[in-house]
């Protein structure tokens, strides 16, 4: 049975007018009117669930054992400052300027999508680090379990088609093929695409040092959920969806947010091999899979419409 929530129904929507002007930007505070900040269910207008929130949802020791590996993971992208598109964020009261570099990378298993990659397969930072991979799978299969907890009938349509799906591509005991991994990243307003529609997000957030920002923000409805550490969103990503500006306050100060997700055409992806073999077949009988670079999957899902610029400031001082 699933607990009962708190439940607040928004009543109106800003106009088309006003959401497409920001649509791939970064929101600011004032595009807020409620930010959730104790367990509760935020519905649409029109009745259907808008996201679940749930405040310290993983345990400590889960958080403990995961975070050096999710910590990690921003190595895999280079801190390349303007070259990835973030401008360099003046220090306040300082002269000198630095650059942060956009973060977000995709673990797990990915659907074929032509052009060098005609296969399903393992992304590059999960194959190479399969042990460590595999180590937090504990923590993997207790979002799975709270996901279940709250938003059953989601969950159970996503549960299926997990099954249903070829078990390599599924990571544990669980409803998702894959996950994006956000470090200290705040996304200009999107919506999620290739994720399974009948299916939900499921967001957790990690906190580090002193920053203020990253409000995950729904900003047609003008509602949000500002995440702590442990704390679980369980959300409509294809809805408007976008953090506000960050304010770094310390050096260590980091915010690491990951979507697990179900993507819609894992179903018809084959064994590893059947997909590398299919790939000779209909590509070149000389096919090779290549390692994929880091910049292969940067905000793939995202459909181009993360912006990052004047997104991050850093005070320090
Ligand atoms: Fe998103």
């Amino acid at each position: 049975m699933s607990e009962k929530l708190p439940e607040i129904r928004v009543r109106t929507k800003i106009s088309q007018d006003e959401l497409e002007k920001k649509v791939g930007k970064i929101i600011t505070d004032k595009d807020v009117t409620f930010v959730a900040t104790n367990k509760c269910r935020v519905l649409k207008p029109n009745g259907d669930l808008l996201f679940v929130y749930i405040p310290k949802a993983i345990p400590k020791d889960l958080l403990e054992l995961s975070y050096p590996v999710l910590h990690s993971i921003q190595d895999v992208t280079d801190n390349r400052g303007l070259a990835s598109g973030s401008p360099r964020a003046k220090r306040i009261g300082s002269r000198q300027a630095r650059a942060k570099g956009v973060k977000s990378s995709i673990i797990g298993n990915i659907d074929k999508m032509g052009g060098r990659f005609p296969y399903c397969r393992t992304t590059a930072w999960t194959g190479k680090h399969a042990d460590e991979f595999e180590s937090i799978f504990p923590l993997f299969e207790h979002l799975a379990s709270v996901f279940e907890k709250y938003v059953p009938d989601r969950y159970n349509i996503q549960k299926r088609r997990a099954i249903a799906t070829e078990k390599e591509w599924i990571i544990g005991n669980t409803p998702y093929s894959t996950i994006t991994v956000n470090n200290t990243y705040p996304t200009g307003v999107h919506k999620d695409v290739g994720d399974l529609h009948e299916g939900f997000s499921n967001l957790m957030c990690m906190r580090r040092g002193d920053y203020s920002g990253g409000i995950l923000t729904f900003p047609e409805f003008r509602v949000g959920a500002n995440l702590q550490d442990g704390d679980l969103l369980l959300m409509d990503a294809h809805e408007w969806h976008g953090n506000t500006q960050m304010t770094l306050h310390s050096e260590d100060a980091e915010r690491i947010s990951l979507v697990l997700y179900y993507r819609t055409n894992m179903i018809a992806c084959g064994t590893p091999e059947e997909e590398i073999e299919n790939a000779k077949k209909t590509v070149s009988p000389s096919f090779q899979p290549e390692d994929p670079k880091p910049s292969d999957f940067v905000t793939t899902e995202f459909n181009g419409r993360h912006d990052p610029r004047g997104g991050i400031k850093i005070d320090l001082k």
